[in-house]
């Protein structure tokens, strides 16, 4: 490596720096503290697993990582950047451009076929809609879905809906992709497929945290976390 490569790589910021992260929620009388205290830094380029029991915070964590809700307390540095200081539309932008974001309920919009699915996030982003077009086909393939791209999802399977929930994410090479149980719906064979598909991107260079209920994959990634009461630690339970 270069001096001047070396001095580039150890001045940027981490993509994801949070501290004293707390999220409760109220259900009648009683509070639920789902995150107790948060702190969690993942560097730019770093494959990450967050494993846990059901229930334990992993997608709260994830969605105020993803910019999809907000802490109650703490400081959530994105890119540098404080997640607070962001208005509306820098929040939007961010999660079209930067963030691909793999639900664990997948999101699918109903009304669309897969196709129109993996392709709508480029086309608001303002790509050209026959580049658009090109990159949804690609994704779809590489999650070996061609054949059901006009497919709406209610007429998919629960692992095919999870796949092009998958494509969407990766179709907009994000340099960070927030994958919640990317692989809960699938058998072995497509979750190790869907599995080396996150390998391949993360060796091109993105910054992947991975929440995942299976160890032996867990393992693959660089480093894992675990979240229990609320808060994390290093290292699987
Ligand atoms: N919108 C909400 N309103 C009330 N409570 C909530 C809400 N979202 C999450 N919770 C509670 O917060 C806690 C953490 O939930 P979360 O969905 O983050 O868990 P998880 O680790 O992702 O679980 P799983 O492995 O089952 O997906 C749970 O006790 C849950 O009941
Ligand atoms: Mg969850």
């Amino acid at each position: 490596m270069k001096p001047q490569e070396l001095t580039q790589t150890s001045t940027k910021p981490p993509a994801i720096e949070m501290s004293g992260i707390r999220k409760s929620y109220r259900m009648g009388d009683e509070e639920v503290h789902a995150l107790d205290g948060i702190d969690f830094r993942v560097d730019v380029g770093e494959f990450v697993a967050v494993v846990g029991a059901s229930g334990s915070g992993k997608s709260t964590l994830m969605n105020i990582i993803g910019l999809l809700d907000e802490p109650d307390e703490g400081v959530y540095l994105l890119n540098g950047r404080n997640a607070r200081s962001l208005s509306d539309g820098e929040s939007a932008a961010i999660r079209n451009r930067t963030i691909g974001f793999v639900f664990q309920d997948f999101s699918l919009l109903p009304t669309m076929n897969a196709f129109e699915n993996v392709r709508l996030p480029l086309l608001y982003r303002g790509m050209h809609p026959k580049e658009a077009s090109e990159k949804a086909m690609e994704h779809l393939d590489l999650v070996g879905l061609e054949s059901r791209a006009h497919h709406l999802p209610t007429q998919l399977s629960g692992g095919q809906q999870q796949r092009v929930a998958i494509a969407r994410a990766l179709a907009g090479d994000p340099q960070v992709l927030l994958a919640d149980e990317p692989t809960g719906a699938l058998d072995s064979k497509t979750s190790e497929e869907v599995m080396q598909l996150l390998e391949k991107s993360n060796k091109s260079g993105q910054t992947i945290v991975f929440i995942t209920h299976n160890p032996d994959l867990a393992l693959r990634t660089g480093r894992t976390v675990s979240i229990s009461d609320g808060k994390i630690r290093e290292g699987a339970i």
